[in-house]
C-alpha cells in the first residue's frame, strides 16, 4: 500500500468526494481553471487545497425552499450485474435479526465481493457500522487511509466532522448507520472504477435493505450518484429530496434520500455558506423524521 500520496492524488480524491469534478466539467473548465477562479473569488482556509473554495454552482439557490421540493429520482437503484440474494430481499425483523443479517452480509462480502477479493492496495475491509435499525444511514464514497488502518468508516478528519454533524442533529454516532459505496480503499486513493462500484455496490444495497432506514444521507458526489442512480452533480442536487428505489422483489419501501456535501468539503471549505447549506440539509432530515434540532445546535451543523 502506498501511504504517501502526491498532492495531485489528494486533490483528485478531494475533488471527487465533494463533487467539484462535476462543477468543473459543467462550467467547461479544468481543475486549473477552478483554481484560478478560486484564487480570484476570496479567502481560502489555511492549509486547504486552493481550489477547494470554488463556489458551488448551486450557491445562489436558497436551500431551505429546495429541501421541500422533492425531485423524482431515476429508477435504477442497483447496478446491473449481481443479483441480490433472496434472503436479503425479505423484510428485516428485530434489531437483533438485522444485526445478524448485517453480520452475514459482512462475512459473505469478505468472501465473495468481486471487487474487494481481487483489489490490491488496501489493508483492511471497511464494511460499515452503527445501529442495525437506525433511522438515518449515512453513505460515503470509500475508505481513506485512517479507515483502512482502523477497519471502520469515517474515523479520520472527515469522520470527526461527520460526528460533529451528527451531534449537531442531537444524535450520537451509535444512533445512526454509516457505510461506503466501496468497502476497500482504492489504491493511491484514486476514483472508484465503474466495475468496482458494480461489484461492491450491491453489498451496500443489501446493507440498506437490512437496516431499512427512514432516510439515507449521501455524502458527496459519488455516493449520491450510486444511491440515487443519477449523473447530476452534488452541487446541483444537494438539498433536494431524492428517492432510493429498492431492487425488484424486495420487501422494502422507497427510502427518502438527502444528498449533502461530503464532510471533507465542509472541512476544506469552511465558509458560512457551505456550513449553512449542510445544516439546512440536516435540518430537512430532522424535519422529515419529525424531530426538532437542539436549539444550541442551530447554525452549527457544518
Ligand atoms: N471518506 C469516505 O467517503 N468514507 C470514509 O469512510 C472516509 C472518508
Amino acid at each position: 500500500m502506498n501511504d504517501r500520496l502526491t498532492v495531485a492524488q489528494v486533490l483528485s480524491r478531494f475533488d471527487r468526494e465533494v463533487g467539484l469534478e462535476e462543477t468543473v466539467r459543467a462550467t467547461g473548465g479544468s481543475s486549473a481553471t477552478a483554481a484560478a477562479v478560486d484564487a480570484a473569488s476570496g479567502p481560502v482556509v489555511r492549509g486547504a487545497p486552493a481550489r477547494a473554495s470554488v463556489a458551488p454552482a448551486s450557491s445562489a439557490e436558497p436551500s431551505p425552499q429546495r429541501i421541500h421540493a422533492p425531485a423524482p429520482a431515476p429508477a435504477r437503484p442497483v447496478p446491473e450485474g449481481r443479483p441480490i440474494p433472496a434472503a436479503s430481499l425479505r423484510a428485516p425483523g428485530s434489531p437483533g435479526e438485522r444485526a445478524a443479517r448485517l453480520a452475514e452480509i459482512e462475512a459473505r462480502h469478505a468472501e465473495t465481493c468481486p471487487h474487494c477479493t481481487t483489489a490490491t492496495g488496501h489493508t483492511r475491509l471497511v464494511f460499515g457500522e452503527g445501529a442495525p435499525d437506525a433511522d438515518i444511514l449515512f453513505v460515503g464514497e470509500s475508505p481513506g487511509e485512517a479507515e483502512d488502518r482502523a477497519g471502520r468508516p469515517f474515523v479520520g478528519p472527515a469522520g470527526e466532522k461527520l460526528e460533529e454533524m451528527i451531534r449537531a442533529m442531537g444524535l450520537r454516532r451509535e444512533d445512526v448507520y454509516i457505510a461506503n459505496v466501496l468497502k476497500s480503499r482504492p489504491p493511491e486513493d484514486r476514483s472508484p472504477m465503474p466495475d468496482e462500484v458494480a461489484g461492491c455496490g450491491p453489498f451496500l444495497v443489501e446493507q440498506i435493505l437490512a437496516v431499512q432506514p427512514r432516510v439515507i444521507v449521501t455524502l458527496g458526489g459519488p455516493a449520491t450518484k450510486f444511491v440515487c442512480a443519477t449523473e447530476t452533480g452534488i452541487t446541483r442536487i444537494r438539498g433536494t429530496w431524492q428517492r432510493w428505489l429498492p431492487p425488484a422483489g424486495a420487501e422494502c419501501p422507497e427510502i427518502a434520500v438527502m444528498p449533502t456535501y461530503h464532510p471533507a468539503y465542509v472541512l476544506h471549505t469552511y465558509t458560512m455558506q457551505v456550513r449553512g447549506e449542510v445544516w439546512s440539509d440536516l435540518r430537512g432530515v430532522l424535519a422529515k423524521l419529525g424531530r426538532t434540532p437542539p436549539v444550541r445546535a442551530e447554525g452549527q451543523g457544518g
